[in-house]
């Protein structure tokens, strides 16, 4: 086999190296300092919508144990660190005042994030709204983007220390499964919802840009977007154009307001509706805002054919297992050209200042056996990943940092504790953590 000429070191002295993790998933600790439920602590109370009934509660207990999980994050030879915030700690009223004791615990993270000389990442929003507001609307309500504004200010008045913000994680996540097919919290299924939410959420990305520039001038801000590069099924002018539907609401969606293009035309009218109520300049602007960086959060591609059984958008997933293709344990498709496609796709845009992939990794079926994880299939992964990412740069592509998904096993939402993503595992009983081979394999590529 010839060996991968990949190195750490030819992404530049400056390349953020870092892993990414969020609050609903890892820091549990959902009942203390004062933090209110948010959608996802009341969503898992509800029978069958998550796997093994399992709960965010405790998670891998990330509130206590943050000084060691950094300890890690610094033993692996990251140098960055991507969490989020949690609306519920900090304003467990979801708008008013704000918990001193949620800013305290941010405040204190932070702070133990440049002591190990660790560059913090944060997040506004990744996806965990407070159940309060959910009661009033939430992300379907034009109060959200108020409401939303007030939490991003509380933010950069108290956190002016981050230097890299995040305003929301995967939008096009959270609206569709969220308010579309119900899979996830708060678990609404209406195109009406869903359509407004979109929206609110649009305007809600760049509003937050604006808050923070406000607040923290000397501050980058991004925002990160799930991608998937779409690839027709067959050259058939049908699963052609049945590629282009399902690429405007999995790539486009919220990627072009951001750049002043408004919402994207689509030939079923489904987004019509949107584009009616944001056609006029006022919308339009409102969702504009000139970010300092785009965060592009990849997995995997999607194969689409034609499929006139499905209402609206006429276009169904040919999916991995019917075309035997390599995945991963979530039934995802591994193809490191992909990603360099939807990398170089977005960079084509020609607006973009600087991408981060603020998210990528994989879940495997690891096993513990004798204080050890070999989990070389992600450690192959990883391996092809950043082998393509390479080759964006040597495209041109100007990249700021990679992260990976995700430090440690954590709350994978209705997937559970099922699909383990972590590059540390955690046993769940006991919040031990045990350093897989990939954790070895990046501590070893990281020491540049
Ligand atoms: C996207 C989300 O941002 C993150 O929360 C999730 O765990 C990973 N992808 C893996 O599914």
């Amino acid at each position: 086999m010839v060996k991968s000429a990949l190195q750490a070191s030819a992404f530049g002295k400056e390349f953020h190296w870092g892993v990414a993790i969020s609050a609903a998933q890892n820091e549990g600790a959902v009942l203390e300092g004062g933090r209110s439920n948010s959608i996802w602590d009341v969503f898992a109370r509800r029978k069958g919508v998550i796997k093994k009934a399992a709960k965010p509660s405790t998670a891998c207990d990330f509130f206590h144990r943050y000084r060691d999980d950094l300890l890690l994050v610094k033993a692996l030879g990251f140098n960055s660190f991507r969490f989020s915030i949690s609306w519920s700690r900090v304003l467990p009223d979801g708008s008013g005042k704000a918990n001193p004791a949620g800013i305290a615990f941010y405040q204190e993270l932070i702070d133990e994030c440049y002591a190990l000389g660790l560059t913090p990442f944060v997040t506004l929003y990744h996806w965990d709204l407070p159940q309060v507001l959910q009661a009033e609307g939430g992300w379907e309500s034009p109060l959200i983007n108020r409401w939303f504004r007030h939490f991003a200010k509380v933010c950069a008045k108290n956190f002016p220390a981050v230097k890299h913000w995040i305003v929301l994680n995967e939008p096009s996540g959270f609206t569709t499964l969220g308010h579309l097919l119900g899979i996830h919290a708060p678990g609404r299924r209406t195109m009406d919802g869903f359509l407004k939410a979109v929206h609110h959420a649009a305007i809600a990305q760049a509003d937050g840009g604006r808050v923070l520039r406000q607040y923290i001038p000397d501050t980058k801000i991004g925002t990160s977007f799930s991608c998937s590069e779409v690839i027709p099924f067959t050259d058939s002018p049908s699963d052609i154009a049945a590629a282009k539907r399902i690429d405007l609401f999995i790539n486009r969606l919220f990627i072009e307001p951001l750049l002043g293009k408004g919402f994207p035309e689509d030939d079923r009218g489904i987004v019509q509706k949107m584009n009616r109520l944001n056609k006029s300049w006022k919308y339009a602007s409102q969702m504009q805002f000139d970010m300092d960086f785009i965060g592009i959060q990849n997995y995997f591609p999607i194969v689409v054919k034609q499929n006139p059984f499905i209402p609206l958008i006429q276009a169904s997933e040919v999916k991995p297992k019917d075309r035997k293709v390599p995945v991963t344990a979530m039934g995802w498709e591994i193809n490191a050209d992909s990603f360099q496609h939807i990398i170089r796709r977005f960079w084509k845009y020609g607006a973009i200042k600087e991408i981060m992939v603020t998210e990528n990794g994989a879940a495997f079926k690891d096993t513990l056996q004798q204080g050890r994880v070999n989990d070389q299939p992600r450690i192959d992964y990883y391996r092809q990943y950043l082998e393509a990412l390479m080759r964006c740069k040597r495209e041109g592509v100007k990249l700021g940092g990679y992260f990976a998904w995700t430090l440690m096993d954590n709350f994978e939402w209705a997937e559970g504790y099922e699909a383990r993503f972590g590059l540390v595992h955690v046993d769940l009983k006991t919040q031990l953590r045990t350093v897989k081979d990939s954790g070895f394999w990046w501590r070893d590529f990281l020491k540049i």
